[in-house]
């Protein structure tokens, strides 16, 4: 199967003094799911602007199904096109991304960017809307929303464009534990359908749940280790070592009770 997406010693820092990525490999084939996991700062949501094209390395390679993803490349407005409407990117901090007046519009927004007739465009959005259960807030300015609403709002907004490629920063950062479970069995559906995603947590239960290819960041910018979501979790010694669990005490009414701890998997009585 071919790449759809190829890193090759990726180096990027900020202002050329941060170092956020180092010696970066990577490639990820059509349909595949992809979780990028590390520590805060580790370099995750870099990696995922790396490849969103929203920056652009300091050394190294990207490729997108084969052709190089640079300032100049992307100069050329096809290939900017083919590279916009292949890559839906639901951010950490929604509010980076809803810029539109209103919810409605919003989610027009890409369709109509893509050339969709607006009559198809509407009855696309109206059917996302619905999709998420918040078609109460169709007409809502965006910046007057709760967090989880607005993350709500720009994961739709993605949907309505129907990318090819998912990028997905903390996909459940912000949503309420009914909204996660919907969002995870989504993710699945998503990538049954052939979608290819790419998502970053430091929750290990969502490894657990969407088992995908996985790739850790160190505290050090580079990849320590890539492998199955069983090869990852079951190495627990490798999860201690970069600090992705670590051993908690606690009490138990008078019993002391000492365990290792993530946040989720590990932690069973
Ligand atoms: N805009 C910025 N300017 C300067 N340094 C930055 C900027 N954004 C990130 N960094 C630095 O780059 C490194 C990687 O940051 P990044 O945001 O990619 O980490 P992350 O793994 O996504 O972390 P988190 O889990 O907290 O979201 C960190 O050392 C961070 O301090
Ligand atoms: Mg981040």
């Amino acid at each position: 199967m071919e790449d759809i997406i190829t890193l090759k010693n990726i180096y990027y820092s900020y202002f050329g003094k941060i170092a956020a990525l180092k010696n970066i490999n990577l490639s990820v084939k059509k349909g595949e799911m992809v979780a990028v996991i590390g520590l805060n700062g580790s370099g995750k949501s870099t990696l995922l602007n790396i490849i969103n094209a929203l920056i652009f390395p300091d050394s190294g390679e990207f490729l997108l199904k084969g052709n190089p993803v640079t300032e100049k490349s992307l100069s050329d407005k096809n290939f900017g096109m083919t590279l916009r409407q292949s890559m839906g990117y639901i951010f950490q901090n929604p509010e980076i991304q809803l810029f539109c007046p209103t919810v409605f519009d919003e989610l027009l927004f890409a369709p109509l960017q893509l050339n969709m007739p607006v009559g198809d465009a509407e009855e696309r959005a109206e059917k996302t809307l619905s999709f998420l259960g918040i078609e109460y807030l169709k007409d809502r300015p965006v910046l007057m929303l709760s967090g989880g609403e607005k993350k709500k709002v720009a994961i739709a907004s993605v949907l309505t464009m129907n990318p090819e490629i998912l990028l997905i920063d903390e996909p459940l950062a912000s949503l309420d534990p009914k909204t996660q479970t919907f969002f995870i069995d989504l993710l699945l559906e998503l990538n049954r359908s052939g979608k290819t995603i790419i998502f970053t947590t430091h929750h290990l239960d969502l490894i657990d749940h969407l088992q995908p290819k996985v790739v850790v960041l160190s505290e050090d910018h580079t990849i320590q280790k890539t492998g199955t979501s069983s090869e990852i979790l079951n190495d627990q010694e490798f999860l201690i070592s970069v600090n992705l669990i670590h051993e908690h005490i606690h009490k138990h009414g008078d019993e002391v009770h000492k365990h290792y701890h993530s946040h989720y998997v590990f932690h069973k009585h």
